[in-house]
């Protein structure tokens, strides 16, 4: 049921839509409604960790699913989540697991963390029958297998790809659907940490069977030379399917409209669509002096796309782009808008403190901000296909995005990968280059040319405007992959290497696709390798990587390059060069896993932006080292800058370009302040100051009012300061969170790579198994209507039974009534759940609980779990289950037990700060109202904030 990506849904188009509903008059959303919908599935679910049940697939027959795949199963007793949700952030730091995934007991060697299961219900309306049905993933890790009312939907294996699939044929229109996932993240995909779980978001997408397919819009804009000057010709091409038995002719108008909302260009064809046929159609528009897209101006056009037949709409769709060209030069480097643009980029993973790989879409925004704030123009979505919520942030708020594949392949899977992630993303104005693959260890042979070549033709095929690299991490080697790429990328080999190739092969173009990899903890300075500690100096690079100015300096200097990508943006979990454990995550980071900078930020703000910038490192609170000598540096992009201790001159200096300037001072405990000269004119001054010792905590949102729509994030600050609020950047307090009103805390970090406590804390529901035993049992001709299963029958003469047993007792064709009792309190009585869990029911079973019937097994090979509460009463409790063995021996086997969910109790939220700072993550509900933060830590003030819930119209969603 999985289409080929060629007729795969326009991920963009649908989320507009959406948006736009809110804006639109009630009688337009009816009627957009009517034609395509898109609901998000993220709430409500349920969650069990733990391989229990096998894949819950049946190769036999079709509906025949096994265990949580099965619409009877009971999950009452599971953990209630919404999505996005990792659960690799819930489990504990081992030492004994992989350092490069952060250290956490996943993957290959712990099989009992590595498979998950989510369920939900939904209901879907009468008026549904005849609509296609789609579920739509936007990525999950890894290795998901889909079931909805018991039919297997779908298989996907990669962790990054998003998939969908066609549901129409086994979705139940007019009552309930049972849809179960279950994933396996029992391998790695690549060498960092990776999450697990359905850590993206899913939607339910509904249209009528006359539609535009599953990414079926590209939009693209052409200039001559593809240079932008005059008018703008808007392509479209449309791809619609009729999924009907008799061929439809319908009318596509494409409209397009500018920043402001007017309309400024429309076009109308007619086409016939064959019976259960697909076409493609292609129109043109031309838009005058059009607004072009750039980081700096990130101007976003709609195309309004609708489909009519006989005047009744059929299908609507909204699909943001930009009007930009992109281009690379031998000579120029990157182009974008027909001038040379430099890269000033950042590779990035995906993960976030506090909630690892699944982000709320505002934390991406965050994020692309923060990148922004140090003049970042570009993004490298390493090693993998990012989730389109990033594309969206990076199109609406001015990032140049390099899009990259997971694994360099060209069998069937990897192109359709492939070829997925091309027609899902080409519509985003942010995407300027696609990567095939990073340091593949085949890149420089024939065999690795031939499978890259195959992946860039098919890009090109289906995305002639953009170009092609591969992040190659060798020197002057045109073998393989370089000899066929688009764009040489460079991973390192800085100097001669570059400056040989590019002599040597003139005609094609470069980019520095990873650089750096500069080692800094933030606040830190000096090297650690016990606690696992770099010193924030632009000093320390592995041996293959380069200090942020060495790599900045190279590549500056020349315009050839395109620029390039530091890597990295944010620290992420995992992959702790230099160093092992204690050290949980990278050092590579320009800012933290909160995204607090380090001091490199201050670099890379200086040199790239123009608005002028002096930031002095390190801190200066160092009681102890009076009258000792100090290295101080400051980061400016001014002329001159001036150094000054308690108002007294310690020079002053010239800046190099691309480069810093430094003293040592002998430390006295006061104020350091850098003055900074334009033209001898002083334009900015900095001051850090000796702090007291701490008295307080101080809270800062980044948003003090937030929607209440059960996504929307409020990133909040928590800085230890002292008697003057200022932050006291030694502080390593544990302080504890308590949150009230309608929402939640999503997670907590500080950015320490050495930091072993938790990231959230949940409330797992405490289960007690009861064993339930002395069985007995009675053969019976048949298990229906037995009078056997009433609360009260005389087991006089039955047989004892022994359910622990594998198999037996059972002839084939044998029915019998299996009974036992057991006693419970009222205390018992009022947990929350009370579960009676099989073993195996072999082969069909019939559940009851004093007399009543609970639960039906028809499926030997699993166990079963039912919820039993409503049945149950205090004392003594009788239950009765009929079983039938229809081949083999069988009955009730691999033993019975009660479980008893402990009550839940509210849990206390902590984090330590670290060098002055934390971040609580705090996310709203549905429920508008006031939020209130407060914080705690022993000998300190404790700090509150207010954080608004404002009432909005949420994105549709499945209840
Ligand atoms: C690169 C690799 C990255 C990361 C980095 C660390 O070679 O592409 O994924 O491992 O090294 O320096």
């Amino acid at each position: 049921m999985k289409l080929n990506p060629q007729h795969s849904l326009t991920w963009v188009c649908g989320l507009v839509v959406c948006l736009a509903i809110g804006e639109a008059g009630a009688a337009e959303a009816a009627e957009l409604n009517s034609a395509r919908e898109r609901l998000l599935l993220d709430f409500n679910w349920r969650f069990h960790l733990g391989d229990d049940w096998g894949t819950g697939e049946d190769l036999v027959k079709a509906g025949g699913s096994s265990g949580p795949a099965r619409p009877g199963f009971s999950d009452s007793s599971w953990r209630s989540l919404d999505l996005p949700h990792d659960w690799v952030i819930e489990l504990p730091f081992d030492e004994t697991a992989d350092g490069s995934h952060g250290f956490k007991p996943v993957g290959p060697g712990f099989p009992q963390n590595s498979v998950g299961w989510y369920r939900r219900t939904f209901e879907l309306p009468k008026d549904d029958a005849g609509k296609r049905l789609w579920l739509e993933f936007d990525g999950a890790y890894r290795d998901c297998r889909v079931y909805l009312n018991g039919y297997f939907v779908g298989h996907h294996e990669s962790g990054y790809s998003s998939f969908r699939y066609d549901v129409t044929d086994v979705a139940h229109c007019g009552g309930k659907n049972f849809l179960a996932v279950r994933v396996d993240a029992s391998q790695f995909e690549g060498w960092f940490y990776e999450g697990a779980g359905l850590y993206r978001h899913v939607w339910l997408v509904k249209t009528a069977p006359v539609a535009i397919v599953p990414d079926g819009t590209f939009v693209f804009t052409e200039f001559e030379n593809n240079v932008p000057q005059g008018p703008a010709e808007i392509i479209v091409k449309t791809r619609l399917s009729n999924s009907e038995t008799n061929s439809a002719t319908v009318k596509v108008t494409c409209r397009v409209k500018g920043p402001d909302g007017t309309e400024v260009g429309e076009d109308d064809q007619e086409i016939e669509l064959d019976a259960l046929g697909e076409e493609e159609l292609v129109q043109s528009m031309t838009v005058d002096a059009p607004n072009l897209w750039s980081p700096e101006s990130p101007t976003l056009y709609t195309l309004v796309t609708t489909v009519e037949a006989n005047d009744k709409l059929l299908d609507q769709t909204q699909t943001q782009f930009g009007i930009r060209t992109v281009a690379f030069d031998p000579d120029k480097g990157f182009l974008l808008n027909g001038q040379p643009y430099e890269l000033k980029g950042t590779c990035n993973h995906q993960d976030h403190a506090g909630v690892g790989a699944a982000l709320p879409d505002r934390i991406q925004y965050f994020r692309i901000s923060r990148l922004k704030e140090m003049g970042c123009n570009a993004y490298r979505t390493s090693h993998n296909p990012p989730t389109p919520e990033l594309l969206e942030a990076c199109d609406r708020l001015g990032m140049l995005v390099m899009d990259e594949n997971r694994l360099l392949g060209s069998d069937a899977a990897n192109l359709e990968r492939l070829a997925g992630l091309v027609l899902r993303d080409r519509n985003h104005p942010s995407v300027a280059v696609w990567s095939i693959a990073n340091e593949e260890s085949v890149q420089t042979t024939a065999t690795g040319g031939r499978i890259g070549l195959t992946m860039q033709q098919l890009i090109h095929q289906l995305d002639p405007t953009r170009s092609v690299t591969m992040a190659a991490n060798v020197g002057n080697d045109f073998g393989g992959i370089n000899g066929i790429i688009d764009v040489r990328g460079w991973n390192y080999h800085i100097g001669k290497p570059m400056n040989d190739y590019h002599a040597t092969h003139p005609l094609q173009p470069n980019v520095g696709t990873e650089q750096a990899s500069t080692v800094c903890t933030r606040g830190i300075y000096t090297n650690d390798k016990e606690r696992g500690y770099v010193s924030a100096y632009d000093d320390n690079a592995p041996e293959w990587a380069n200090t942020t100015e060495t790599w900045y300096k190279f590549f500056a200097a020349r315009p050839w390059l395109s620029g390039g990508f530091a890597w990295t943006g944010f620290d992420y979990r995992g992959e702790p060069t230099p160093y092992g454990w204690p050290c949980i995550n990278s050092h590579f980071g320009i800012l933290d896993t909160c995204g607090f900078p380090k001091d490199n930020f201050f670099y890379y703000r200086a040199w790239w932006t123009d608005r002028p910038v002096v930031h002095l490192l390190p801190h200066w609170n160092w009681a102890g080292k009076e009258g000792q000598e100090i290295d101080v540096r400051c980061f400016s992009n001014c002329e001159e800058v001036e150094l000054l201790l308690n108002g007294q001159s310690q020079g002053r200096q010239e800046v190099p370009k691309n480069s810093h300037v430094r003293w040592k001072v002998k430390y006295a405990p006061g104020v350091l302040s850098a003055k900074a000269f334009e033209h001898k004119q002083l334009v900015l001054e900095e001051k850090i100051e000796t702090t007291e010792h701490p008295v307080g905590l101080i809270f800062s949102p980044d948003r003090a009012a937030i929607n209440a729509d059960g996504e929307d994030v409020s990133i909040v600050t928590i800085a230890i300061v002292d008697r003057q609020n200022r932050t006291f950047p030694l502080a390593s307090n544990l302080v504890n969170f308590e949150l009230t009103g309608p929402g939640r805390i999503l997670g907590v970090g500080n950015g320490d790579p050495s930091c072993h406590e938790p990231d959230v804390y949940i409330q797992k529901p405490a289960m007690r198994a009861m064993a339930l035993k002395d069985w007995r049992m009675k053969e019976v001709p048949e298990p229906s209507d037995r009078p056997e299963i009433a609360e009260q029958f005389s087991e006089d003469g039955w047989e004892s039974a022994n359910v622990q047993r594998r198999f037996g007792p059972l002839k084939p064709g044998r029915s019998a009534v299996f009974r036992a009792h057991f006693a419970l309190t009222s205390d018992e009585l009022s947990a929350p759940n009370l579960s009676v869990r099989f073993g195996t029911i072999d082969d069909e079973g019939w559940v009851y609980v004093n007399g009543k019937l609970a639960g039906e097994a028809h499926d030997w090979s699993t166990p079963h779990s039912f919820e039993i509460r409503k049945f149950l009463h205090e004392g003594a409790n009788t239950i009765a289950v009929a079983v039938r063995n229809n081949a083999g021996e069988g009955g009730l086997n691999s033993g019975v037990t009660l479980e008893i969910q402990a009550p839940t109790v509210p849990v206390a939220w902590k984090r330590s700060v670290f060098k002055g700072l934390a971040q609580v993550l705090i996310q709203s509900s549905k429920t508008p109202g006031e939020l209130k933060l407060v914080a705690q830590s022993s000998d300190l003030k404790s700090a509150s904030v207010s954080i608004e819930a404002k009432a909005c119209t949420p994105r549709p969603s499945v209840p």
